[in-house]
């Protein structure tokens, strides 16, 4: 039972092995040194952060799932260059605007020292923080992005201190300052160049790529480059050949062709007497969110050691055409490498079931459409299905008419509404048993879909769901061993209808509603958003000043044993309230006049007054998100 549930969610498809049913029906997480292993479980690690005072929502990063992702890479670049006889190494780097978060960093130049891993700088403060990471020597540190004056110069000095730094080249203008700072101090750099492909890419992303790319020198601005750097005497500095093809690309064709169009560059550069040696193929390796293994906007149609074979074999193919030496592979993976490690984990705070079970009879007086709404249920059947949903529908509004002619009274429309959900439930049951219902039935039943509201902000957590409809993973944390039985989608707390999850992950595509348990009293029922590392963090917003959620690293120790390591708080009220501008200490006082204002008229007695004053004091220290009692005092 617990696997048969478990591909409810399709994560034997999305999970990259990385998840377990356990028997007693939760979700676990599988520890990638030792897959055999019983799974850990993830409610379980719930109840023991909350033990310690850490609730949801949190953010949950597992460390050995960034470690295994980072090896993959590697490894299979090395595999693949092994087997072609490759004759340069792959060097990639981590585009740190992927993820930012120092944990996240460190373990990456930590797990990736054994293979020169680097960094890629996308801004300033992206390379200040590079800098400061220690990298192994040749490991790369590339930076791309718009540089001023001050920005190049970090770069051409930090190469004196010993690190790989080169500056990568994204317009004529750029090529300007640069060439003045090298001579202002008199080094030279590194210097790379971007170029713009003309292939576009399909996907989310599709306008990275293509001749309207805003970012990159065009063919004649190439050529140019190279005629300016000649006269400068400063063409050996350019030893680096960048394009980009966007992030989450679907289709393994679309990065073939563009690696293809990247080596003529390369080898046409090599020709004009550029003393290239890196090959930086930029981002685009994607992640299969929904486990179609198809290409589409949240799945790909290739597995990393296909895109780490097809690169090899393509650029020693066109190298080797042209007579010109492998150059060393960079590429700039970041979704592929931290997607899988981050998983927001929270609770369901409360159910808005859109049928009812117990049947409801009208009273003596009621208007005869209560009745003959009743009576849909003695002729429900597979073939008349959209004929009751009509019926019923017809009869609803119709009484609501009524009601608001002043007709009916307020009781006879409460069970009128409650008629509708009974009949609606016998439908929903029907459908449930039946094979092939007609597509217009699931879809007028989608809007009695029920909704579950889930203590988490989309805006600040899953920024990306709301921008640019971007699928992740969904699944409840236990009873996994007992069949989900309802149909919800997911409301966040923000009070902003856009605020909502209704396209699912699923086991067998994509579907509108989730299948989740019935809730039980006095049961918190947990749910986790998966492969949330990538992008989501920073991106979010202050809506509704929800803030940064909790977030807790774990990783396994050596006997197998799931371990914090590192925990952040969110933000507490005050924290957000000094994001937008209110200085949270005159807000408490401003708020304490109101309130003795109110003792003075006589409406707040003294006892009232401190404990209104002292919930204040503590909500502004407080957590943004919906606390459970027994934790907003203690
Ligand atoms: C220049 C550059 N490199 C790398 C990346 C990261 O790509 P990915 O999301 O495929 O990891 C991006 C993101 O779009 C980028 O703009």
């Amino acid at each position: 039972m617990p696997d048969q549930v478990f591909q409810t969610y399709g994560i034997h498809r999305w999970g990259a092995g990385m998840f377990a049913p356990l028997e007693n029906g939760d979700l676990g997480i599988v520890n990638p040194a030792r897959p055999d292993a019983p799974a850990i479980s993830l409610r379980e690690l719930l109840n023991n952060l909350d033990a310690r005072g850490v609730q949801t929502p949190v953010l949950v990063r597992v460390g050995a799932f960034l470690r295994r992702q980072l090896e993959s890479l590697n490894d299979a670049f090395a595999q693949a260059i092994a087997a072609n006889g490759y004759q340069a190494p792959y060097r990639g780097v981590f585009p740190i605007k992927v993820n930012q978060q120092a944990e996240v960093i460190d373990r990456i130049v930590d797990y990736g020292r054994p293979y020169t891993f680097g960094l890629e700088a996308g801004s300033k403060p992206e390379l200040i923080l590079a800098l400061s990471r220690d990298l192994p020597k040749d490991a790369l540190l590339i930076c791309n992005g718009i540089k001023d004056a001050e920005f190049i110069r970090l770069g051409i000095l930090a190469r004196k201190a010993g690190i790989n730094c080169v500056l990568v080249i994204e317009s004529p203008a750029e090529a300007d300052t640069v060439i003045a700072e090298a001579k202002r101090l008199g080094e030279k750099p590194a210097l790379g160049v971007r170029i713009k492909l003309t292939r576009r890419v399909s996907g989310n992303w599709a306008d990275s790529s293509g001749d309207r790319s805003t970012f990159g020198l065009t063919t004649k601005e190439v050529v140019d480059l190279i005629d300016k750097l000649r006269n400068e005497d400063m063409l050996d500095c350019l030893v680096l050949q960048h394009s980009h093809l966007g992030s989450q690309v679907p289709q393994m064709l679309d990065i073939r062709q563009a690696v293809d169009e990247a080596c003529r560059f390369y080898t046409e550069l090599r020709r004009l007497g550029v003393p290239l040696t890196y090959l930086d193929l930029g981002g685009g390796l994607g992640i299969d969110y929904t486990g179609e293994a198809r290409a589409s906007d949240n799945s790909v149609n290739y597995t990393l050691e296909e895109y780490c074979a097809n690169i090899v074999e393509t650029v020693k193919y066109q190298m080797d055409e042209a007579g010109v030496p492998h150059p060393t592979l960079v590429t700039e993976s970041g979704r592929a490498i931290v997607a899988y490690s981050s998983m927001l984990l929270s609770d369901i705070l409360e159910a808005s079931y859109f049928d009812r079970s117990a049947p409801i009879t009208p009273e003596e007086d009621d208007h005869h459409m209560l009745s003959d709404m009743a009576a849909i249920v003695g002729y429900l059947s597979p073939r008349r299905m959209q004929e009751c949903l009509n019926d019923a529908e017809y009869y609803r509004e119709e009484l609501r008419a009524l009601f608001r002619r002043g007709v009916i009274g307020i009781e006879e429309v409460a069970r009128a509404e409650q008629i509708f959900l009974y009949v609606v439930g016998r439908i929903k049951d029907l459908v449930a048993q039946t094979p092939d219902v007609p597509q217009e039935v699931l879809e007028e039943l989608s809007a009695h879909r029920d909704i579950y509201r889930a203590n988490f902000s989309l805006f600040q957590s899953l920024p990306d769901v709301w921008a640019i409809d971007q699928l992740v993973p969904i699944a409840p944390l236990q009873r996994l061993n007992e069949v989900p039985t309802r149909r919800a989608v997911l409301s966040d707390i923000t009070c902003d209808s856009d605020g909502k999850i209704d396209q699912f992950v699923l086991g067998d595509g994509i579907g509108n509603a989730l299948p989740v348990h019935e809730l039980r009293p006095n049961e918190r029922y947990f749910i986790g958003i998966f492969l949330v590392g990538a992008y989501q963090e920073t991106l979010g917003d202050l809506h509704n000043l929800f803030g940064d959620t909790n977030v807790v690293t774990v990783d396994f120790n050596e006997d197998g044993v799931l371990e914090l390591q590192h925990e952040v708080e969110g933000d507490t009220v005050a924290e957000v309230m000094a994001y937008v501008e209110y200085e949270p200490k005159q807000c408490l006082d401003a708020f304490k006049r109101i309130v003795e204002r109110g003792v003075r008229n006589g409406t707040l007695n003294p006892s009232q007054r401190r404990m209104l004053m002292e919930t204040y004091r503590h909500a502004i220290n407080g957590y943004t998100y919906y606390e459970h009692e027994e934790h907003t005092h203690g």
